[in-house]
Protein backbone atom coordinates (compact mmCIF):
# COMPACT_ATOMS: atom_id res chain seq x y z
CA UNK A 1 0.00 0.00 0.00
CA UNK A 2 1.50 3.18 -0.78
CA UNK A 3 1.68 5.90 1.89
CA UNK A 4 -1.17 7.99 0.05
CA UNK A 5 -3.84 5.33 0.10
CA UNK A 6 -2.28 4.17 3.79
CA UNK A 7 -3.03 7.37 4.87
CA UNK A 8 -6.98 8.02 3.15
CA UNK A 9 -8.46 6.35 6.15
CA UNK A 10 -7.59 8.58 8.76
CA UNK A 11 -7.90 11.57 6.59
CA UNK A 12 -11.78 10.43 5.57
CA UNK A 13 -12.15 9.85 9.44
CA UNK A 14 -11.11 13.53 9.82
CA UNK A 15 -14.01 14.68 6.84
CA UNK A 16 -15.92 15.44 10.21
CA UNK A 17 -13.68 18.15 10.83
CA UNK A 18 -12.16 19.59 7.95
CA UNK A 19 -15.01 22.02 7.66
CA UNK A 20 -14.05 23.32 11.11
CA UNK A 21 -10.41 23.16 9.89
CA UNK A 22 -10.88 24.95 6.81
CA UNK A 23 -13.01 28.03 8.72
CA UNK A 24 -11.22 31.03 9.20
CA UNK A 25 -10.74 33.04 12.61
CA UNK A 26 -14.04 32.68 13.82
CA UNK A 27 -15.87 35.28 16.31
CA UNK A 28 -18.62 34.00 18.19
CA UNK A 29 -19.04 37.90 19.00
CA UNK A 30 -22.75 38.27 18.19
CA UNK A 31 -24.88 41.63 18.51
CA UNK A 32 -26.25 41.10 21.78
CA UNK A 33 -28.22 44.89 21.99
CA UNK A 34 -31.31 43.65 20.05
CA UNK A 35 -33.60 40.38 19.91
CA UNK A 36 -36.29 39.56 17.71
CA UNK A 37 -38.94 36.53 18.37
CA UNK A 38 -42.03 35.44 16.88
CA UNK A 39 -44.41 33.27 18.34
CA UNK A 40 -47.84 31.05 18.01
CA UNK A 41 -50.65 30.75 20.65
CA UNK A 42 -54.13 29.21 21.49
CA UNK A 43 -56.05 31.04 23.57
CA UNK A 44 -59.44 31.02 25.45
CA UNK A 45 -60.96 34.38 26.61
CA UNK A 46 -63.89 34.55 28.83
CA UNK A 47 -66.05 38.15 28.93
CA UNK A 48 -67.75 39.10 26.47
CA UNK A 49 -68.51 35.89 24.35
CA UNK A 50 -69.27 33.25 27.27
CA UNK A 51 -65.82 31.41 25.76
CA UNK A 52 -63.87 32.19 23.03
CA UNK A 53 -61.18 30.21 21.56
CA UNK A 54 -58.19 32.23 19.65
CA UNK A 55 -55.41 31.11 17.45
CA UNK A 56 -52.50 33.83 17.44
CA UNK A 57 -49.48 35.00 16.31
CA UNK A 58 -46.98 37.55 18.25
CA UNK A 59 -44.21 39.43 17.17
CA UNK A 60 -41.72 41.39 20.20
CA UNK A 61 -38.57 43.05 19.20
CA UNK A 62 -36.35 43.85 21.90
CA UNK A 63 -33.94 46.79 22.71
CA UNK A 64 -31.56 45.34 25.31
CA UNK A 65 -30.19 46.96 28.26
CA UNK A 66 -26.51 46.35 28.23
CA UNK A 67 -24.49 44.52 30.79
CA UNK A 68 -21.58 46.22 33.21
CA UNK A 69 -19.19 46.00 30.42
CA UNK A 70 -20.99 46.84 27.62
CA UNK A 71 -19.65 44.37 24.46
CA UNK A 72 -17.50 42.31 27.04
CA UNK A 73 -20.02 40.21 28.70
CA UNK A 74 -23.47 39.01 27.81
CA UNK A 75 -26.02 41.53 28.30
CA UNK A 76 -27.92 41.96 31.36
CA UNK A 77 -30.72 40.26 29.47
CA UNK A 78 -33.71 42.72 30.53
CA UNK A 79 -35.36 45.05 27.54
CA UNK A 80 -37.88 46.70 26.24
CA UNK A 81 -39.89 46.97 23.24
CA UNK A 82 -43.08 47.08 20.99
CA UNK A 83 -45.01 44.24 20.31
CA UNK A 84 -48.17 43.20 17.67
CA UNK A 85 -50.74 40.23 18.47
CA UNK A 86 -53.08 38.93 15.95
CA UNK A 87 -55.59 36.50 17.17
CA UNK A 88 -58.30 34.93 15.21
CA UNK A 89 -61.53 34.42 17.64
CA UNK A 90 -64.10 31.58 17.19
CA UNK A 91 -63.14 31.65 13.49
CA UNK A 92 -65.44 34.58 13.46
CA UNK A 93 -63.62 38.05 14.74
CA UNK A 94 -59.97 39.03 14.70
CA UNK A 95 -58.16 40.95 17.65
CA UNK A 96 -55.05 42.90 16.93
CA UNK A 97 -52.96 44.56 19.69
CA UNK A 98 -49.88 46.43 19.60
CA UNK A 99 -47.82 48.15 22.55
CA UNK A 100 -44.76 47.71 24.95
CA UNK A 101 -43.42 44.70 26.53
CA UNK A 102 -40.89 45.19 28.53
CA UNK A 103 -39.20 42.22 31.21
CA UNK A 104 -36.25 39.74 31.73
CA UNK A 105 -34.78 36.23 32.50
CA UNK A 106 -35.52 35.07 36.05
CA UNK A 107 -32.89 32.16 35.64
CA UNK A 108 -31.23 30.66 33.00
CA UNK A 109 -34.95 28.88 32.53
CA UNK A 110 -37.23 30.99 32.89
CA UNK A 111 -38.40 34.48 31.96
CA UNK A 112 -41.32 36.90 32.91
CA UNK A 113 -42.81 39.83 30.15
CA UNK A 114 -45.57 42.46 30.74
CA UNK A 115 -47.09 44.08 27.92
CA UNK A 116 -49.28 47.31 27.53
CA UNK A 117 -51.01 48.38 24.45
CA UNK A 118 -53.99 49.06 22.08
CA UNK A 119 -56.28 46.82 21.03
CA UNK A 120 -59.70 46.67 18.44
CA UNK A 121 -61.66 43.59 18.19
CA UNK A 122 -63.54 43.39 15.04
CA UNK A 123 -67.49 42.84 15.13
CA UNK A 124 -68.19 39.03 15.62
CA UNK A 125 -70.46 38.28 13.05
CA UNK A 126 -73.78 37.92 15.07
CA UNK A 127 -74.40 40.39 17.38
CA UNK A 128 -71.08 41.92 19.06
CA UNK A 129 -70.00 45.06 17.21
CA UNK A 130 -66.54 45.93 16.80
CA UNK A 131 -64.38 47.42 19.88
CA UNK A 132 -60.96 49.24 20.97
CA UNK A 133 -59.64 48.94 24.17
CA UNK A 134 -56.67 48.69 26.39
CA UNK A 135 -54.49 45.29 26.66
CA UNK A 136 -52.54 44.13 29.43
CA UNK A 137 -51.21 40.79 30.23
CA UNK A 138 -48.60 38.85 31.44
CA UNK A 139 -46.20 36.38 29.77
CA UNK A 140 -43.97 33.75 31.74
CA UNK A 141 -41.95 31.58 29.07
CA UNK A 142 -39.97 28.73 29.59
CA UNK A 143 -36.56 28.47 27.75
CA UNK A 144 -35.49 25.64 27.81
CA UNK A 145 -35.31 23.22 25.83
CA UNK A 146 -37.98 25.07 23.83
CA UNK A 147 -39.38 28.75 24.52
CA UNK A 148 -42.97 28.11 25.80
CA UNK A 149 -44.94 30.72 27.31
CA UNK A 150 -48.03 30.92 29.52
CA UNK A 151 -50.48 34.14 29.02
CA UNK A 152 -52.54 36.11 30.65
CA UNK A 153 -53.97 39.20 29.79
CA UNK A 154 -57.42 41.27 29.44
CA UNK A 155 -58.65 43.78 27.37
CA UNK A 156 -60.91 46.73 28.58
CA UNK A 157 -62.89 47.98 26.05
CA UNK A 158 -63.04 52.10 25.82
CA UNK A 159 -65.28 51.96 23.05
CA UNK A 160 -69.30 50.65 22.26
CA UNK A 161 -71.67 48.33 23.89
CA UNK A 162 -71.24 46.43 25.86
CA UNK A 163 -68.62 47.47 28.15
CA UNK A 164 -67.55 43.97 29.31
CA UNK A 165 -63.70 43.61 30.19
CA UNK A 166 -62.52 39.99 28.60
CA UNK A 167 -60.08 38.05 30.35
CA UNK A 168 -57.60 35.95 28.02
CA UNK A 169 -55.01 32.69 29.53
CA UNK A 170 -52.76 31.25 26.82
CA UNK A 171 -50.21 28.70 25.88
CA UNK A 172 -47.84 28.93 22.95
CA UNK A 173 -44.28 28.86 21.65
CA UNK A 174 -42.19 31.37 20.60
CA UNK A 175 -39.11 30.60 17.69
CA UNK A 176 -36.54 32.49 19.94
CA UNK A 177 -36.33 34.05 23.62
CA UNK A 178 -37.73 37.24 24.05
CA UNK A 179 -35.01 38.25 25.66
CA UNK A 180 -32.27 36.96 23.48
CA UNK A 181 -30.15 33.68 23.29
CA UNK A 182 -28.06 33.41 26.21
CA UNK A 183 -24.30 33.92 24.66
CA UNK A 184 -22.30 30.67 26.22
CA UNK A 185 -18.96 30.61 27.76
CA UNK A 186 -15.77 28.93 26.42
CA UNK A 187 -14.15 25.63 28.00
CA UNK A 188 -11.71 27.43 30.24
CA UNK A 189 -10.71 31.23 30.28
CA UNK A 190 -11.80 32.49 26.81
CA UNK A 191 -10.23 35.11 24.64
CA UNK A 192 -11.91 38.41 24.92
CA UNK A 193 -11.72 41.26 22.19
CA UNK A 194 -13.26 44.49 21.56
CA UNK A 195 -15.82 42.56 19.79
CA UNK A 196 -16.09 39.81 21.84
CA UNK A 197 -15.32 36.11 22.48
CA UNK A 198 -12.91 34.86 19.63
CA UNK A 199 -11.71 31.12 19.44
CA UNK A 200 -8.75 30.93 17.49
CA UNK A 201 -9.03 29.06 13.85
CA UNK A 202 -7.65 25.18 13.41
CA UNK A 203 -5.09 24.24 10.90
CA UNK A 204 -4.81 20.88 9.50
CA UNK A 205 -1.26 20.95 8.81
CA UNK A 206 -1.03 16.92 7.09
CA UNK A 207 -1.04 13.35 7.75
CA UNK A 208 -0.36 11.96 11.14
CA UNK A 209 -0.37 8.99 12.53
CA UNK A 210 -3.16 7.73 13.43
CA UNK A 211 -3.94 6.46 17.04
CA UNK A 212 -4.81 2.31 16.62
CA UNK A 213 -8.09 2.24 18.62
CA UNK A 214 -11.11 0.52 17.69
CA UNK A 215 -13.36 3.43 17.18
CA UNK A 216 -15.81 3.73 14.20
CA UNK A 217 -15.29 6.46 11.65
CA UNK A 218 -18.42 8.57 12.97
CA UNK A 219 -17.03 8.45 16.47
CA UNK A 220 -13.38 8.93 15.62
CA UNK A 221 -14.60 11.94 13.85
CA UNK A 222 -16.31 13.66 16.29
CA UNK A 223 -14.07 12.43 19.10
CA UNK A 224 -11.31 14.23 17.24
CA UNK A 225 -13.01 17.21 16.52
CA UNK A 226 -14.52 17.73 20.05
CA UNK A 227 -10.40 17.62 21.32
CA UNK A 228 -9.95 20.17 18.76
CA UNK A 229 -12.27 22.56 20.03
CA UNK A 230 -10.94 22.19 23.12
CA UNK A 231 -7.64 22.97 21.69
CA UNK A 232 -8.67 25.84 20.45
CA UNK A 233 -10.50 26.78 23.63
CA UNK A 234 -6.65 25.86 25.05
CA UNK A 235 -5.40 28.09 22.83
CA UNK A 236 -7.27 31.07 23.42
CA UNK A 237 -6.50 31.00 26.72
CA UNK A 238 -3.19 31.53 25.82
CA UNK A 239 -3.17 35.43 24.36
CA UNK A 240 -5.78 35.95 27.40
CA UNK A 241 -3.44 35.35 30.32
CA UNK A 242 -1.06 37.30 28.04
CA UNK A 243 -3.25 40.33 28.33
CA UNK A 244 -4.25 39.46 32.28
CA UNK A 245 -0.73 39.72 33.22
CA UNK A 246 0.18 42.84 31.39
CA UNK A 247 -3.21 44.63 32.61
CA UNK A 248 -2.13 43.70 36.24
CA UNK A 249 1.28 45.06 35.62
CA UNK A 250 -0.55 47.98 34.29
CA UNK A 251 -2.75 48.32 37.78
CA UNK A 252 -0.60 47.93 40.20
CA UNK A 253 -0.65 44.50 41.11
CA UNK A 254 1.62 42.82 42.97
CA UNK A 255 4.35 40.83 41.17
CA UNK A 256 3.55 37.67 42.35
CA UNK A 257 0.22 37.90 40.77
CA UNK A 258 1.99 38.72 37.19
CA UNK A 259 3.88 36.06 37.93
CA UNK A 260 1.11 33.63 38.20
CA UNK A 261 -0.74 34.82 35.22
CA UNK A 262 2.05 34.09 33.11
CA UNK A 263 3.01 31.03 34.92
CA UNK A 264 -0.90 29.96 34.02
CA UNK A 265 0.13 30.74 30.09
CA UNK A 266 2.91 28.79 29.89
CA UNK A 267 0.08 25.86 31.20
CA UNK A 268 -2.09 26.69 28.34
CA UNK A 269 0.44 25.79 26.00
CA UNK A 270 0.77 22.77 27.48
CA UNK A 271 -2.38 22.43 27.15
CA UNK A 272 -2.97 23.33 23.82
CA UNK A 273 0.28 21.04 22.71
CA UNK A 274 -1.68 17.99 24.39
CA UNK A 275 -5.27 18.45 23.02
CA UNK A 276 -3.86 19.14 19.36
CA UNK A 277 -1.96 15.59 19.53
CA UNK A 278 -4.81 14.01 21.07
CA UNK A 279 -7.25 15.62 17.99
CA UNK A 280 -4.45 14.97 15.35
CA UNK A 281 -4.56 11.32 16.42
CA UNK A 282 -7.74 10.64 16.47
CA UNK A 283 -8.28 12.41 12.91
CA UNK A 284 -4.80 10.93 11.72
CA UNK A 285 -3.95 14.64 10.10
CA UNK A 286 -1.68 17.14 11.97
CA UNK A 287 -4.11 19.58 13.71
CA UNK A 288 -3.05 22.71 15.64
CA UNK A 289 -5.23 26.19 16.50
CA UNK A 290 -3.90 29.33 15.20
CA UNK A 291 -1.65 31.63 18.15
CA UNK A 292 -3.99 34.79 18.18
CA UNK A 293 -2.31 38.00 19.58
CA UNK A 294 -3.49 39.42 22.79
CA UNK A 295 -6.20 42.13 22.53
CA UNK A 296 -5.45 45.63 22.72
CA UNK A 297 -5.48 47.28 26.08
CA UNK A 298 -8.89 49.29 26.32
CA UNK A 299 -9.40 50.73 29.51
CA UNK A 300 -10.36 54.48 29.41
CA UNK A 301 -8.18 54.24 33.22
CA UNK A 302 -7.24 52.45 36.09
CA UNK A 303 -10.70 52.38 37.40
CA UNK A 304 -12.49 51.07 34.41
CA UNK A 305 -9.50 48.11 34.29
CA UNK A 306 -10.08 47.36 37.83
CA UNK A 307 -14.25 47.11 36.97
CA UNK A 308 -12.94 44.50 33.59
CA UNK A 309 -10.76 43.03 35.40
CA UNK A 310 -13.09 41.48 38.40
CA UNK A 311 -15.57 40.83 36.03
CA UNK A 312 -13.78 38.69 33.94
CA UNK A 313 -11.64 37.18 36.71
CA UNK A 314 -15.20 36.00 38.22
CA UNK A 315 -16.81 35.02 34.78
CA UNK A 316 -13.49 33.47 32.86
CA UNK A 317 -11.94 32.25 36.27
CA UNK A 318 -13.44 31.51 39.05
CA UNK A 319 -17.23 30.12 37.04
CA UNK A 320 -14.93 29.61 33.51
CA UNK A 321 -11.84 27.84 34.72
CA UNK A 322 -13.57 26.38 37.80
CA UNK A 323 -16.04 24.11 35.74
CA UNK A 324 -13.16 23.94 33.14
CA UNK A 325 -11.34 21.73 36.47
CA UNK A 326 -14.78 20.14 37.63
CA UNK A 327 -15.38 19.11 33.82
CA UNK A 328 -11.79 17.40 33.72
CA UNK A 329 -12.12 15.83 37.02
CA UNK A 330 -15.52 13.86 36.15
CA UNK A 331 -14.19 12.92 32.15
CA UNK A 332 -11.52 11.18 34.56
CA UNK A 333 -13.67 9.19 36.46
CA UNK A 334 -15.26 8.02 32.79
CA UNK A 335 -11.52 7.75 30.80
CA UNK A 336 -9.99 4.57 29.85
CA UNK A 337 -7.37 5.97 27.23
CA UNK A 338 -4.18 6.58 29.07
CA UNK A 339 -2.97 9.40 26.92
CA UNK A 340 -6.44 10.66 27.75
CA UNK A 341 -6.12 10.36 31.42
CA UNK A 342 -2.60 12.26 32.02
CA UNK A 343 -3.84 15.02 29.68
CA UNK A 344 -7.39 15.45 31.80
CA UNK A 345 -5.21 15.29 35.18
CA UNK A 346 -2.96 17.49 34.07
CA UNK A 347 -5.70 19.71 33.21
CA UNK A 348 -8.08 19.18 35.86
CA UNK A 349 -4.93 19.93 38.84
CA UNK A 350 -4.01 23.07 36.55
CA UNK A 351 -7.50 24.44 35.86
CA UNK A 352 -8.24 24.33 39.50
CA UNK A 353 -5.33 26.53 40.21
CA UNK A 354 -5.84 29.11 37.31
CA UNK A 355 -9.63 29.53 39.04
CA UNK A 356 -8.10 29.74 42.30
CA UNK A 357 -5.74 32.83 40.77
CA UNK A 358 -9.31 33.80 39.37
CA UNK A 359 -9.90 34.22 43.05
CA UNK A 360 -6.87 36.30 43.86
CA UNK A 361 -7.35 38.54 41.07
CA UNK A 362 -10.66 39.30 42.05
CA UNK A 363 -9.78 40.05 45.78
CA UNK A 364 -7.34 42.10 44.75
CA UNK A 365 -9.94 44.00 42.22
CA UNK A 366 -12.51 44.49 45.14
CA UNK A 367 -9.56 45.28 47.68
CA UNK A 368 -8.10 47.93 44.67
CA UNK A 369 -11.61 49.51 42.85
CA UNK A 370 -14.04 50.40 46.17
CA UNK A 371 -18.04 50.49 45.22
CA UNK A 372 -18.16 50.51 41.74
CA UNK A 373 -15.99 46.77 41.63
CA UNK A 374 -18.47 45.84 44.25
CA UNK A 375 -21.27 46.61 43.04
CA UNK A 376 -20.04 45.32 39.42
CA UNK A 377 -19.16 41.85 40.75
CA UNK A 378 -22.89 41.75 42.81
CA UNK A 379 -24.63 42.37 39.62
CA UNK A 380 -22.65 39.24 37.89
CA UNK A 381 -23.12 37.24 40.53
CA UNK A 382 -26.64 37.85 41.67
CA UNK A 383 -27.76 37.38 37.89
CA UNK A 384 -29.29 34.92 36.10
CA UNK A 385 -26.70 31.98 35.63
CA UNK A 386 -25.01 32.03 32.36
CA UNK A 387 -25.08 28.77 29.97
CA UNK A 388 -22.64 26.38 30.29
CA UNK A 389 -19.82 26.56 27.62
CA UNK A 390 -20.48 25.48 24.08
CA UNK A 391 -18.28 22.90 23.56
CA UNK A 392 -19.48 20.73 26.20
CA UNK A 393 -22.02 19.61 23.30
CA UNK A 394 -22.31 15.94 23.65
CA UNK A 395 -20.09 14.12 21.28
CA UNK A 396 -22.11 12.06 18.52
CA UNK A 397 -20.63 8.22 18.62
CA UNK A 398 -20.54 5.56 20.42
CA UNK A 399 -21.41 6.53 24.19
CA UNK A 400 -18.84 4.10 25.88
CA UNK A 401 -16.10 5.14 23.27
CA UNK A 402 -16.83 8.32 23.89
CA UNK A 403 -16.58 8.54 27.69
CA UNK A 404 -13.46 6.51 27.49
CA UNK A 405 -11.79 9.10 25.42
CA UNK A 406 -12.57 11.67 27.97
CA UNK A 407 -15.38 13.51 26.77
CA UNK A 408 -18.65 13.85 28.91
CA UNK A 409 -22.55 13.21 28.37
CA UNK A 410 -23.74 16.52 28.08
CA UNK A 411 -26.13 16.19 31.50
CA UNK A 412 -22.89 15.42 33.17
CA UNK A 413 -20.76 18.32 31.72
CA UNK A 414 -23.84 20.53 32.35
CA UNK A 415 -24.21 18.99 36.44
CA UNK A 416 -20.67 20.11 36.22
CA UNK A 417 -21.35 23.50 35.56
CA UNK A 418 -23.78 23.97 38.24
CA UNK A 419 -21.99 22.63 40.97
CA UNK A 420 -19.20 25.21 39.94
CA UNK A 421 -22.05 28.30 39.92
CA UNK A 422 -23.81 27.17 42.90
CA UNK A 423 -20.28 26.95 44.94
CA UNK A 424 -18.74 29.75 43.32
CA UNK A 425 -21.81 32.18 43.68
CA UNK A 426 -21.95 30.95 47.49
CA UNK A 427 -17.37 31.69 48.01
CA UNK A 428 -18.25 35.27 45.96
CA UNK A 429 -20.96 36.42 48.57
CA UNK A 430 -19.27 35.45 50.90
CA UNK A 431 -16.11 37.44 49.76
CA UNK A 432 -18.50 40.82 48.67
CA UNK A 433 -19.25 40.97 52.19
CA UNK A 434 -16.06 40.83 53.61
CA UNK A 435 -15.07 43.19 51.32
FE1 LIG B 1 -6.29 25.17 30.10
FE1 LIG C 1 -6.94 27.70 32.27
Amino acid sequence: MSSCSRALPPTLAALGVVALVSLPGQARAEDDSFAMSVGVSLSVSFGQKLVAFGLGADLRATFLMEGSVPGAFDSGHMGFGPFAQATWLNFSAGRFAIGTHGGGDLSRDASIDGELGWMYRTPYRDLLPGQHGLHVGVMASLLDPAVVDFSAGAAIPLSGEPFAPEGMLGVGVHAAPIFGERSTAIDGRPLRTADGVVLPPALGLGPAASRPARLDRATRAALAGAWLDSARAECGSIPAFLALARDLAAVGAPASLVARALGALGDEVRHTARCSEIASELAGWRLRPALLPPPAARDADRQAALVRMALEAWHDGCLGEGAAAARARRSLAGAKDAGVRAVLGEIARDEALHAELGWRVLAYCLAEGGREVREAVGDAMTGPAPAPPADDAEVEGERKEVQAFGRLPRAEADAAWDETWAAARRDGERMLVAA
